[in-house]
């Protein structure tokens, strides 16, 4: 397995943002609609495709991003609300943080991105959908999709997201492991009033991948052979600073494969790619995905 580009990062790991991005002044190129069409004619001739995404796909249903003007680590920083650490020392103020995000994303639906990606993965086997996002969008766009019972429900399955990081939506307990779905408000009153397993009565924890902790490793390694089987990656909405996740694409060019990336900003992915298309996900996915 061509694991150059992954190297030891199976744990979550954070790069710092570049000073300078090179940012070319997109809209005054313009070959924009040839970049389309070559991107287009890359994602239909593909016979295996992974689109990877993060949290910029979901930012159009006013999910607000992580990095960026109005990201979420503009006012916390990672370390103070997203490590082992944070939630050992604080664990009100952790689930605080949570609690409002839950609030935040469950008020948010799925946007025409999300409904692409949706309909693509459902109708195409040889399409993997894996995410950075543990907003459920992509979860709740594919039941949307398939809400007249046009699918069947190997289909349904087949096009789950891998999720790298976990999910907003289900509690980990740090006593006994149990996980279980959970979309309840979370009563952050005081450390006492914090939700408790109900097996074993140890405090519980979101359900997702904190920075220095391990990915799953199943998880990671179904990602990272849809990446060395892909022909074409379609990065979507992602910073690809943080990795394991931004080492993927590299694994897809690594066996032979191209990257194709959506993103409003340069990242450091833009030089990988073969085409990066500037703009909002939820405007150029619909007309570039071939469904
Ligand atoms: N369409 C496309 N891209 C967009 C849009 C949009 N409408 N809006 C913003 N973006 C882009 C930004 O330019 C940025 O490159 O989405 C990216 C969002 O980057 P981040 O906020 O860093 O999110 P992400 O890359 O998903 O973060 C990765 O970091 O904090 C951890 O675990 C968390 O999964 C998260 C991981």
């Amino acid at each position: 397995m061509g694991r150059s580009s992954l190297g030891c990062v199976a744990q979550l790991t954070v790069e710092s943002r570049p000073d300078e991005v090179r940012q070319p002044d997109w809209a005054q190129e313009p070959d924009s609609a040839q970049r389309m069409d070559q991107a287009r004619r890359l994602l239909g001739s593909a016979h295996r495709l992974l689109i990877l995404t993060g949290a910029g796909v979901s930012a159009e249903s006013g999910v607000p991003t992580f990095r960026g003007p109005n990201g979420l680590w503009r006012t916390r920083r990672p370390e103070e609300l997203a490590t082992p650490q944070a939630f050992q020392a604080d664990p009100r103020l952790v689930w605080e943080w949570y609690g409002f995000r839950r609030e935040r994303v469950g008020a948010c639906r799925p946007n025409k991105a999300h409904a692409a990606i949706a309909r693509l993965t459902l109708e195409n086997e040889n399409v993997r959908l894996v995410t950075q996002n543990v907003d459920g969008l992509h979860e709740l766009a594919l039941e949307e999709a398939a809400s007249d019972g046009s699918y069947p429900a190997a289909s349904l399955s087949r096009a789950e997201p891998i999720r790298l990081h976990g999910s907003l939506f289900r509690t980990r307990c740090t006593g006994c492991g149990d996980r279980t779905l959970d979309r309840h408000p979370v009563d952050v009153d005081s450390e006492a009033s914090l939700p408790r397993c109900k097996k074993c009565a140890a405090l519980l924890r979101p359900d997702v991948v904190w920075f220095g902790e391990g990915l799953d490793p199943q998880i990671l390694q179904s990602a990272i052979a849809a990446a060395e089987a892909a022909e074409v990656c379609l990065v979507v909405g992602t910073s690809a600073l943080v990795h394991p996740a931004a080492s993927l694409p590299l694994l897809t060019k690594e066996s032979g494969g191209v990257v194709v990336e959506v993103n409003t900003e340069a990242t450091p992915l833009t030089d990988v790619a073969v085409v990066s298309i500037r703009g909002p996900a939820g405007k150029i996915l619909p007309r570039l995905l071939p469904v």
